[in-house]
């Protein structure tokens, strides 16, 4: 099936999830998405049977090792990855930092590397702080305050010979837009430097490609499309075969095990997998391989997603009490706005008193919103919408914002 086809039934979704029992207006996604039931029950699943830890030759280390396994696979499915090349950890940010310092070994004062200003603190911060360890010469991509867009004719300026890596976000997860990955990570790897993209919060809302994003390494954090609280670090096997990130002398040598530290949380690995399968079957048309079905369902969350969001959008922009902020062409169904005479602290109160869960802050984002100059007044609100929110609902969002008059 094509990933023109299928549509998401938004009802029979809404059922899959218990959270939606509490009647709120759930537009805090970007934050963190809900969890449906088949999630809850894998992982109360896989403690109800003994797991022990890796490499034993009994058969409860041999359950361990296939929710392991499990995991890389979903994954791997999820972005077009091998699994061999998909690191678990604790969130993506844990995992930015051990790719930070393996790379840096490699690195040498007046190397340089470019970051962007639209990222997420988890992409931007691992880098600086390697940079100003190693004397590395730092770049900066800027967005365009009106529009909220990352521009990639700038890289062709900001990539040197000399650039070892380019961080940049697929997603921003405070006003939403999506840059042009695959132009930047060309630019980028035309002089041989790496592409580190941040996939988080890309992932919940269209289908993703590690290769057509030229991503070297793509970040993503399961807790965002519906799963645990888990990180994924997804590269090529042979490229992490050139690393070596700090571990414990007993711990695996091999790829992709020696990247991850520790005792794994394997209860949530099997949460991880359910997710990637509940994202698998929100198209009920979606047929063929868990990959083929993830390609037709999430285009059909994308298109779904689109609708909702361009009715929310409009709505806010047409509200003389509110300012939107950037007005990206290419986004995800996630704004910023900030409110006349109200801080965004007191806008959320207000709005969580109307039944509306949203943040505000600056979202990590704060690079961003130093640029656009809305931290001196405690950030923006934000609204996310995700594949289990409904028209309704945009409705119920659009009169409590307007009623913050
Ligand atoms: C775009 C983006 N990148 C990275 C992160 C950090 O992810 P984690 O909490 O898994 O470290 C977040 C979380 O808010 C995010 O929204």
């Amino acid at each position: 099936m094509s990933s023109g086809e299928g549509q998401l039934d938004v009802a029979r979704v809404r059922g899959l999830f218990p959270g939606l029992s509490d009647g709120l207006v759930h537009a805090d996604g970007p934050g963190g998405a809900l969890v449906p039931e088949s999630v809850v029950r894998a992982v109360s699943q896989a403690m109800r049977v003994p797991i022990a830890g890796r490499g034993g030759v009994f058969a409860s280390s041999a359950r361990a090792e296939q929710l392991v396994a499990g995991a890389r696979s979903a994954v791997a499915d999820l972005v077009g990855g091998a699994p061999g090349g998909v690191v678990l950890g604790p969130n993506m940010t844990t995992l930015t930092y051990a790719v930070a310092r393996a790379l840096a070994k490699h690195w040498r004062r007046g190397d340089e590397i470019v970051v962007s200003r639209l990222d997420h603190d988890a992409n931007i911060r691992p880098w600086l702080q390697v940079a100003d360890e190693l004397g590395l010469v730092v770049r900066w991509a800027e967005v365009d305050i009106e529009t909220g867009e990352l521009p990639d004719w700038q890289y062709d300026e900001l990539v040197t010979d000399r650039t070892r890596l380019v961080a940049v976000t697929a997603a921003s997860s405070a006003i939403g837009t999506r840059p042009d990955v695959a132009s930047i990570a060309e630019r980028a790897h035309r002089v041989g430097a790496l592409v580190v993209v941040d996939a988080a919060h890309a992932a919940p809302h269209a289908p993703l490609d590690v290769e057509e994003l030229g991503a070297d390494f793509l970040l993503l954090s399961a807790y965002k499309w519906c799963g645990p609280h888990v990180g994924a670090l997804v590269a090529h096997p042979g490229l992490l075969e050139e690393l070596w990130p700090d571990k414990l002398l007993p711990a695996s040598e091999r790829v992709p095990d020696r990247f991850e530290t520790g005792a794994p949380p394997f209860e949530l690995y099997a949460g991880v997998a359910a997710s990637v399968d509940h994202l698998a079957a929100l198209c009920l048309e979606a047929t063929g391989t868990r990959r083929e079905r993830l390609r037709t369902s999430m285009a059909a969350v994308s298109r779904y997603e689109e609708q909702l969001f361009t009715r929310l959008d409009g709505a806010l922009r047409s509200m003389v009490h509110v300012q939107v902020l950037g007005d990206p062409a290419w986004t995800t169904p996630t704004l910023s706005f900030t409110v006349d005479r109200l801080r965004p602290r007191q806008a959320a109160t207000e709005l969580a008193r109307s039944g509306v869960c949203a943040w505000d802050g600056d979202f990590y984002s704060r690079e961003l919103f130093d640029a656009i100059g809305v931290n001196e007044t405690g950030g923006a609100v934000r609204l996310g919408l995700m594949h289990y929110n409904t028209v309704e609902e945009v409705d119920r969002l659009v009169d409590a914002v307007a009623g913050l008059r």
